[in-house]
């Protein structure tokens, strides 16, 4: 747990602040519709609030900041719509860096084989060139799905135990998690999803065993530092007790 204390324009933030906040960025969809408008620019709507999110994380003292960008299950949509999504993410990572600024270390949870390779290699590279900046790590789940993630995980167990370099009896829950996509990453603190959709739909879910979980009607486009100020403030009300008294 992070203690600080922070003055932010509209009002003060709790003495206790999550470490690590995820945020399933849900809703860009439905925003658009609502404005007779294509889904695609829901999306780039959510992008946009995406950098605002990032950026206020940063300002108060956020260390971790999770993003659901786009799921293993996201690919069943049109095609229309993922080319849409490549399209944005192209963009993003071509000016990222400008909007990440100092101290902003980057890193994709997924499977980046799935990408085009100018996509995927905008992705390693961002990852190199971010890797020294502690301040806030930034987590952006790109083709990311967490039961894909704990077969990745046992994957690569399992190929650690046929060369012999691990035995099955030593295979602890601190074994899983060092061969996630996560490894070295603190478990979420919080889960944040907007659009009134009360799930997980598949995110960091080993992560989250114990995370504390907030949902809002608003919309992911429409979310803002003030409706963050709320649930860090929720957040901080709750007695998480991890199995104990
Ligand atoms: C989330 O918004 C973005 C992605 C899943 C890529 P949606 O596109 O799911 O928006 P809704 O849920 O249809 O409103
Ligand atoms: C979760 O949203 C995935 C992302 C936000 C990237 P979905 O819109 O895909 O989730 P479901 O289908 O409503 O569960
Ligand atoms: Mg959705």
């Amino acid at each position: 747990m992070a203690f600080t204390k922070k003055k932010t324009d509209s009002q003060e933030l709790p003495e206790v602040l999550p470490v690590h906040v995820g945020f399933i960025m849900d809703g860009n969809g439905r925003w658009a519709k609502k404005r007779g408008l294509p889904r695609s620019l829901g999306h780039i709507e959510g992008g946009k609030t995406f950098k605002k999110i990032m950026q206020y994380c940063k300002d108060i003292g956020i260390k971790y900041a999770s993003f659901y960008v786009f799921s293993t299950e996201n690919w069943k949509r049109p095609q229309a719509e993922i080319d849409g999504i490549m399209k944005i993410m192209r963009e993003y990572l071509d000016e990222v860096q400008m909007h990440l600024g100092d101290g902003v270390r980057a890193i994709f949870l997924g499977d980046k084989t799935a990408y085009p390779d100018d996509i995927r290699e905008r992705m390693i590279k961002l990852e190199n060139d971010t890797a020294h900046h502690s301040q806030l790590t930034v987590l952006l789940a790109c083709n990311y799905g967490g039961r894909d993630e704990i077969a990745y995980s046992a994957r690569q167990i399992a190929e650690k135990v046929k060369s012999g370099e691990l035995s099955p009896e030593d295979i602890t829950e601190q074994t899983i998690a060092d061969h996630l996509y996560t490894a070295g990453m603190p478990d979420v603190d919080l889960v944040i999803r907007p659009s009134g959709e009360l799930r997980l739909s598949n995110y960091l879910i080993w992560q989250c065993a114990y995370a504390e979980y907030y949902f809002t009607n608003v919309l992911w486009p429409d979310f803002s530092p003030e409706e963050l100020n709320k649930a860090l403030i929720d957040y901080a009300g709750r007695g998480r007790r991890f199995g104990g008294v």
